[in-house]
């Protein structure tokens, strides 16, 4: 087991490098001493640094960019026996305290991907260990601290802590939305995620209240207009090619055919 501390992060596979230093810089603003530990596609970085608990709360996850997810790092445990996994993470988790959740994932890159079977097949083990040893609740208990057991390889893992406030709440850090019949484009995912992941629930009251207006510059086939209509906002959609008619047909849009940049 090594005693390594700081905090655990995801990324889209691809983006270690820029999660790597917006880590090393937020921390270093924050006046923490640390470095980052990452591999290109590897999906997720670990910052190193001895005031872990700390740069977590001065590490706000939504305020981070790049990460989807961010943890904090309580071991991590590499060529563990794939015929007892159970008995180094109790050993490693004495004294660590009691959490209300256990989540077990790996990082959404090629190579991890592949631990999908085993993550869930282990969490179902796991658990049971877990409450019989006094650490985790009988029923999941959000005030509590969350537990991540996160595999990089079989035999390779990170123990991490999250608190369900501060951290996303969807697995692996991915928010799992599906595309509506009548979306007009897949785009409209992307504006429904960044809503999930850039505000919170008090700001996506704040700024998407019935009867706002919005500009959507570039808008055909609608897709974006489309999820702000189901909001119920009115919306000034700039484009030269056509929206879809159920778009129009919201009574909510204007379309203008015009430049976006000239607007
Ligand atoms: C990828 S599509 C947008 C998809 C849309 N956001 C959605 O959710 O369905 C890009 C659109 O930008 C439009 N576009 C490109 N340059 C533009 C400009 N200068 N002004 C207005 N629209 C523009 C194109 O006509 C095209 O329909």
């Amino acid at each position: 087991m090594s005693s390594t501390t700081g905090l655990l992060a995801y990324c889209r596979q691809g983006f270690e490098p820029e999660l790597a230093a917006e880590l090393t810089e937020r921390a270093a603003l924050a006046g923490f001493a640390g470095y980052a530990r990452a591999q290109r596609n590897d999906g997720h970085v670990v910052f190193v640094c001895e005031q872990a608990q700390a740069l977590d709360r001065a590490l706000p996850w939504r305020e981070l960019i790049f990460a989807r997810q961010k943890l904090r790092l309580l071991a991590e445990l590499r060529g563990i026996d794939p015929k007892d996994r159970i008995t180094p993470i109790l050993a490693a988790l004495a004294g660590a305290g009691r959490y209300g959740d256990l989540w077990v994932e790996h990082p959404d890159s090629d190579s991890a991907k592949p631990l999908a079977g085993l993550a869930r097949s282990f969490g179902n083990a796991l658990r049971p260990a877990l409450r019989k040893a006094g650490f985790l609740t009988e029923k999941d208990d959000a005030r509590l601290p969350r537990l991540h057991v996160v595999f990089v390889q079989g035999d390779h893992l990170f123990l991490c802590v999250a608190d369900a406030r501060h951290s996303a709440p969807w697995p692996l850090g991915i928010p799992r939305l599906k595309l509506l019949p009548d979306a007009p484009s897949r785009s409209a995912l992307k504006l429904e995620e960044a809503f999930l992941s850039l505000l919170d629930e008090r700001q996506r009251e704040a700024l998407l209240k019935p009867g706002m207006t919005a500009a959507d510059l570039g808008a055909a086939p609608g897709g974006w207009t489309w999820v702000l209509t189901r909001h119920h906002l009115r919306v000034t959609s700039v484009d030269n090619g056509p929206l879809r008619e159920h778009v129009l047909a919201t009574g909510l849009v204007e379309h203008l055919r015009a430049d976006g940049f000239h607007w």
